[in-house]
């Protein structure tokens, strides 16, 4: 969830048009490279037809409530009615979401129901940010107590939105559609129902989250009952069962629509994965084709939303140097991270400071340096499941792992050398040299260099993926255990406590659904201690000044990135400045509302200053949940022999740190 002052200028939409055009030319350009065509004949496309039709009675009837609420807000209509207007808005767009966002993402995200935050055009040359628009945006405002004075914003706002409706139906309908794309589409769907729709994402004024998962839900029911013609003989009882997961999830969610006691681990169990999962067998079995279509990290081979490879890890490092998957890179690298001699003094590894016995981190506040008494500037994060996540460090100032080795390698503080150094040494190990040819003979000039050595330990960091915790078992079924406490936990994580809303299912960290292509940070306005009568802000100005010219950016002043809350029983202490001991202080930072909500002026906040005025059992029950989110199968044991460096007896001695 992100609330932020959206009295920014509206200036910025005057620009619009030329944008938009710019927009719809790359997307046509895209559609025609990429060969966007139904191809004709199968009885799945045909479906794809239908389903396409359907959807574009959908699109217009969205745009005819859009038109309705700019010109309700034109004419001056009271606030009840404005939020009147936009729910109806919001439910008809809730009827197209599916298909709208999978076919137009960025678009979307710009203009129609992105976060009501500013936001950069990365098709934009500039990188141009767009304000504050769209849905969402309209959502907070009409419910804010300041709708009122707002009024001539709103009204800009709602005009904007008509503009960009009316141009992106132009050119966006008629949609052609195969019957990949369109199961596609329902079964993220199913995953952007279940992660933002129902965490309250998109609905951070009205929190109307509930009647909206029905509309959502309701759309793509009716859409899938549209193969109903094109079923095969052998799709029949897949057919017939996801009909019965959808019709189930619908009553679900019919039964309570109660947003803060509606039971989302339970929906999760007997509706969104059981359909996620069906959606695919009725794909397969209908011969519709396994071809994921999409640009994105969700895996759509996954069976479940909790599966190890829902989210794709190649995704995140496309374009390193070799593939990190390669077994043989992952065992060097994995000698490598724990190996000192990386270290100009020979005294540092990779592992003092992610010590793998607490899931990679090293229990201090911030990390001991190769100068005794100096220490980094911030906290040392968990390792596992880092990799799913499009940014590296607090700050998001790396973009692959194989890049951020290299500040680790230069940083006087940490190993304070080059790869000159580091390959030198290296190549004086026979078994080093041996476990570098095989993993990279014949791919560069050399086969010990800074790239080599920064893609093995980047595989290393790769394969720290762990998604065999008490509370991914239970949810795959794999058990039908699981401690009441952490269920409550669970619900108020994703319901009425809104973490989910920026620690996203199913890596609980800022990689964002559906797509799971980028990762966000956020500003919660950490303190610098624990005084909360006499707060005072911590003044490391995270994203803003990372270094990279396209985040030098005022909003991202104080913003840091969403790290996973895997493992959290294990990563003590907590937060980049590791301010807070134990997880009852992170519940406590949070209840108030962050830095802004203990009176501090953050104005580039977040996080909700609102406290969430949660019961002592509430907080309690949320760390029950996060402790059951412990898993290091596998990864806690050290077992690597470093190798021997025949010339350099005095080397050998090094022990593993
Ligand atoms: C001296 C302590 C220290 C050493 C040695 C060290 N790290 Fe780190 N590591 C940190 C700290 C502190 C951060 C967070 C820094 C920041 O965000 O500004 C970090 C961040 C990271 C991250 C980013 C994680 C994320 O979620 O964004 C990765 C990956 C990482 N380290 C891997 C490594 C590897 C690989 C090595 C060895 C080549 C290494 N580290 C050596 C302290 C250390
Ligand atoms: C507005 C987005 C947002 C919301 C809502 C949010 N978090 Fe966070 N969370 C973050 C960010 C960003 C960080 C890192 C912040 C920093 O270090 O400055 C973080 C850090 C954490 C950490 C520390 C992780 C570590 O390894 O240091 C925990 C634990 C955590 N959050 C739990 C929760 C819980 C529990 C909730 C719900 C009560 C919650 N978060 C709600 C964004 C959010």
């Amino acid at each position: 969830m992100v609330k932020l002052n959206i009295r920014t200028d509206t200036k910025k939409n005057k620009q619009l048009p030329m944008k938009q055009l710019t927009a719809s030319l790359f997307a046509l350009a895209l559609f025609a490279a990429l060969g966007f065509y139904a191809p004709a004949g199968a009885p799945a496309d045909d479906a794809a037809g239908r389903i396409a039709r359907a959807y574009a009675a959908d699109f217009y009837r969205f745009q005819a409530e859009v038109g309705r609420l700019a010109a309700l807000a034109r004419h001056q209509a009271e606030i009840p009615l404005l939020r009147e207007q936009l729910a109806n808005a919001r439910l008809a767009f809730k009827r197209v979401e599916y298909l709208f966002d999978y076919t137009k993402t960025h678009y979307n995200y710009l203009h129609v129901n992105g976060p009501p935050l500013p936001k950069i055009d990365k098709e934009d040359v500039n990188g141009d940010i767009v304000g504050p628009n769209g849905l969402q945006a309209l959502d907070e405002l009409l419910y804010s107590d300041e709708a009122e004075e707002q009024r001539a914003h709103i009204q800009a706002l709602a005009a904007e939105l008509q503009k960009s409706v009316d141009f992106i139906a132009g050119v966006h309908l008629p949609l052609s559609l195969t019957g990949v794309q369109a199961i596609e589409a329902l079964r993220s769907g199913i995953v952007r129902l279940f992660t933002l729709g129902l965490t309250g994402f998109d609905t951070p004024g009205s929190g109307n989250a509930l009647p909206e998962a029905v509309a959502s839900l309701q759309a793509m029911e009716q859409a899938f009952l549209l193969f109903e013609g094109s079923v095969s003989p052998e799709a029949r009882k897949e057919y017939q069962e996801a009909k019965k997961l959808f019709r189930k999830a619908y009553y679900l969610l019919r039964a309570n629509q109660d947003f803060d006691s509606f039971g989302r681990l339970e929906f999760l169990k007997q509706a969104a994965n059981p359909l996620y999962e069906k959606l695919l067998d009725f794909q397969l079995a209908n011969g519709i084709g396994a071809g994921p279509f999409k640009y994105q990290a969700q895996d759509m081979r996954a069976r479940n939303m909790f599966d190890e490879n829902f989210l794709n890890t190649g995704f995140y490092s496309e374009l390193s140097y070799a593939p990190l998957s390669n077994p043989a890179a992952v065992a060097l690298g994995k000698a490598l991270f724990y190996d000192p001699i990386l270290s100009g003094d020979g005294k540092l590894s990779c592992a003092s400071c992610h010590d793998p016995a607490r899931a990679f981190t090293d229990g201090l506040p911030k990390s001991k340096t190769h100068i005794p008494g100096k220490f980094t500037r911030r906290n040392s994060p968990t390792l596992i499941d880092a990799t799913y996540s499009s940014r590296y460090f607090w700050d998001m100032r790396e973009v692959t792992l194989e890049r951020q080795v290299a500040h680790v390698v230069n940083d006087t503080l940490e190993f304070n050398t080059d790869f000159y150094e580091i390959a030198a040494r290296l190549r004086q190990s026979e078994t080093y040299v041996r476990m570098f040819e095989e993993a990279y003979g014949g791919i560069g000039r050399e086969d010990i260099y800074s790239r080599s050595i920064s893609n093995a330990l980047a595989a290393y960091v790769n394969s720290l993926t762990s998604f065999n915790s008490a509370f991914d078992r239970y949810v795959r079924g794999e058990t039908g255990e699981y401690p009441a406490d952490a269920a409550r936990g669970f619900d108020l994580f994703m319901g009425k406590a809104a973490c989910g809303t920026c620690h996203f299912a199913p890596a609980f960290n800022g990689a964002t659904p559906p797509f799971y292509m980028e990762t966000e940070s956020e500003a919660l306005g950490v303190t610098l201690g624990l005084d909360t009568l006499h707060p005072q802000l911590d003044p490391d100005p995270g994203r803003a000044e990372n270094g990279l010219r396209k985040d030098a950016r005022p909003h991202y002043l104080y913003s840091f990135k969403t790290v996973t809350v895997r493992n959290a029983a294990l990563t003590a202490p907590y937060m980049h400045n590791g301010l807070f001991n134990t997880l009852e202080e992170v519940m406590e930072f949070y209840d108030r509302g962050g830095g802004a909500g203990m009176g501090l002026d953050v104005p580039t906040q977040t996080l909700p200053p609102d406290p969430l005025r949660l019961t002592e059992r509430e907080k309690a029950d949320i760390i029950a949940f996060m402790h059951t989110l412990t898993d290091t199968s596998g990864l806690t044991v050290r077992n690597v022999v470093l190798p021997e460096f025949e010339g350099h007896p005095e080397w050998n001695e090094r022990g593993v740190r």
